[in-house]
């Protein structure tokens, strides 16, 4: 069974010209511990696809089913639940909470999960070149330092599934590459299925799979 299932996908957004698909039929697999890579060009829909993966955003038809869970045929609760425990999430946007400090931030999903080692988090902060920040707070970093302790954060958590937004794409080319292929190396070890959006066709290139989406379907 994949870890995500996504069935059939179809969503469009409201414009004053009338309703714009955006999705019109995307069904994709990912098992585990295996890294597919999301690419197409800007407008596309990758991020919408990301989070109706992710339960943030409810597709019009079709299903997301996550270890062969029917997302919304849970309720709300439950919804949650099943996503703060097995689903990571690396944004675009990184989304730290301001008032922790780095080492709270990276701790902050797996204590929500129950599923904090201490220990582990150490060694997730040394690979990422954060031990020395740990004490700081996100607004003292750069973009690049912020962006690690995102994909840190959700890495310490240790989901089934991660979805990830470009997530190298502010850092320069040398530490990108260092924290791809963390992420990838930490996924296919846990056993975690990576989903991520990237514009690199090189850093694609090191993915399990690669799919296109394009006029709303994936090729
Ligand atoms: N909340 C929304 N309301 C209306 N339109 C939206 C909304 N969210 C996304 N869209 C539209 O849906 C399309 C897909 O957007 P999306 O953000 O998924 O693209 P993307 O492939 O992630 O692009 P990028 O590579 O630039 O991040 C775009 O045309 C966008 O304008
Ligand atoms: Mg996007």
């Amino acid at each position: 069974m994949p870890l995500l299932a996504l069935e059939d996908i179809r969503k469009s957004f409201a414009s004053a010209e009338g309703a714009v698909p955006v999705l019109q039929g995307v069904s994709l697999d990912v098992a585990a511990g295996q890294v597919v890579a999301l690419t197409g060009e800007s407008g596309s829909g990758k991020s919408t696809l990301l989070h109706i993966a992710a339960g943030l955003e409810a597709p019009e038809s079709g299903r997301v089913l996550i270890g062969g869970q029917d997302m919304a045929a849970l309720p709300d609760a439950g919804r949650a639940k099943l996503r703060r425990g097995t689903v990571g999430l690396v944004f675009q946007q990184f989304n730290l909470v301001p008032s922790l400090t780095v080492g709270a931030n990276l701790a902050f999903q797996a204590r929500l999960a129950n599923v904090h080692d201490a220990g582990f988090c150490t060694d997730l902060a040394a690979r990422l070149g954060l031990s020395d920040l740990l004490a700081r707070y996100p607004e003292q970093l750069s973009g690049g330092q912020q962006q690690r302790v995102a994909i840190g954060r959700a890495l310490a958590a240790r989901p089934k599934v991660l979805l990830a937004d470009e997530p190298t794409g502010n850092l320069d080319e040398a530490t990108g590459d260092a924290v791809f292929t963390l992420m990838l190396d930490l996924a296919r070890a846990q056993g975690t299925g990576l989903l991520l959006v990237t514009h690199s066709a090189r850093l694609a290139g090191q993915c399990d799979r690669r799919v296109l989406l394009r006029a709303g379907r994936l090729a």
